[in-house]
């Protein structure tokens, strides 16, 4: 697929994702205060970004892994059938375990993701999500903490990409295709 032009327009501040991770980290330290070691899984790649600030907001014993699952390719399309590309390294069997995402849209990756991870036997799991589009979702799962909620637009930035690009940018925007095509 050639790559069509856009342009990119802001849609959240570094400085908003910021004192939202602040709070989430906040709920989570209390969810789960009192923890021997809590497991952050990241899905790579888009979460890595969101997963590297939230840990250092988070002021318990934690363990950082990292999971793979298949995604949107080169598109903007999503596909329903989801694949393992990368397994976690460490057991989380009886251990407490964070799954951090960066977008539910139509829910399917998350669904999978934590049905694995559950038939692990963690002693407890629990889901969070940079962002969610709710009126995409095609199946009944939500995440345990959503940083914001965004309407039915492509976005990219702060971990999130575009066929690979526009990851390293420090905020969130959506994308906006520009001329014919
Ligand atoms: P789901 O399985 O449809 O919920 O798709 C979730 C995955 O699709 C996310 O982890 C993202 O990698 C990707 N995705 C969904 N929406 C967007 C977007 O607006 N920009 C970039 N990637 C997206
Ligand atoms: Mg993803």
């Amino acid at each position: 697929m050639p790559q069509r032009e856009y342009v990119i327009e802001p849609m959240i501040s570094a400085k908003a994702i910021a004192a939202r991770v602040e709070e989430l980290a906040g709920e989570i330290e209390r969810h789960f205060a009192g923890t021997g070691k809590l497991v952050v899984v990241g899905l790579l790649r888009g979460s890595f970004v969101f997963i590297a600030d939230l840990v250092r907001e988070i002021g318990l014993n934690i363990e950082v892994d990292f999971l793979e699952a298949s995604s949107y390719g080169d598109s903007t399309e999503s596909s329903r059938e989801v694949r393992i590309l990368k397994d976690l390294r460490g057991e989380i069997g009886g251990r407490d375990v964070l799954v951090v995402e960066d977008i539910v849209d139509t829910g399917y990756t998350l669904q999978h993701v934590v049905g694995l991870l559950r038939s692990r036997k963690p002693r407890r799991l629990e889901t969070i999500a940079l962002l969610d589009k709710p009126s995409r979702r095609e199946v009944d799962i939500r995440a345990t903490w959503t940083g914001f909620e965004i309407p039915d637009e492509f976005v990219v930035g702060y971990g999130i990409d575009f066929a690979q690009r526009n990851r390293n940018l420090p905020y969130i925007g959506k994308v906006r295709f520009t001329g014919e095509g």
